[in-house]
């Protein structure tokens, strides 16, 4: 089954999107941080953790493998729910190689632009390889084409690393990469309230009260 998580770190938008029964994680970064209007990553991580009791993704602010590898070992420790969120540099491979020989070593391998920046994470260890598929879109490139060689290469060569569509802008986006293959969709909670919302729905519904209504008044 594929796995939907919300792209944020604002409490009240996780937990209106947890109430709906659908939400099996959450992916955080730096600026999704500062847009919550929180520095404090390790509270906020644990305030995400209580309400979703499952996958969420912290990244790392170092950029090189040492300090990355200091920083996931802090943050791999806040919760068994805790994966940490490297970036798919050269700097981030070398921390990938050491921190998945961790037994909690949980990787999401970011800011992937390519099918074989995937490959590189997924055999550095990475847990999942998160594409960005509306940053190569906005670039005037196919970001979906991304994620499909990527679940074709993961499938060919039995790579255990799921494919993560990320950097989704719309509910198009998200029905492509459900098409794609992609093991987890990430999106921002507006594009999931999209998901659910259509002007039929709506129509559909006042007909069926109005019409209840009026026979409920005979
Ligand atoms: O999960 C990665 C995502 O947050 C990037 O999205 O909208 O900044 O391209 P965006």
């Amino acid at each position: 089954m594929a796995k939907i998580f919300v792209d944020t770190a604002k409490i009240e938008e996780i937990e209106e999107a947890a109430a709906w029964g659908i939400v099996d994680g959450v992916t955080t970064n730096p600026t999704l941080m500062f847009r919550a209007g929180t520095a404090n990553r390790k509270q906020r991580t644990l305030e995400i953790v209580e309400v979703v009791r499952g996958s969420v993704s912290a990244e790392v602010i170092s950029t090189e493998a040492e300090g990355m590898i200091e920083e996931a070992k802090e943050i791999l420790s806040w919760s068994e729910h805790v994966y940490v969120k490297i970036p798919t540099t050269d700097e981030g491979l070398k921390a990938m190689h050491v921190i998945s020989q961790w037994p909690n070593g949980r990787i999401n391998a970011t800011l992937i632009f390519s099918a074989n920046q995937a490959f590189l994470a997924a055999k550095a260890g990475a847990d999942y390889a998160s594409i960005f598929v509306g940053r190569l879109d906005d670039a005037g490139l196919d970001g979906m084409a991304v994620v499909r060689q990527t679940r074709r290469i993961f499938d060919t060569y039995g790579l255990g690393c799921q494919v993560l569509a990320a950097s989704i802008r719309h509910p198009r986006h998200v029905l492509e990469a459900l098409l794609a293959g992609a093991d987890i969709i990430t999106m921002p909670f507006p594009v999931l309230k999209k998901m659910v919302g259509s002007p039929f729905t709506d129509i559909g519904l006042q007909k069926f009260l109005a019409d209840w209504h009026k026979i409920a008044a005979q």
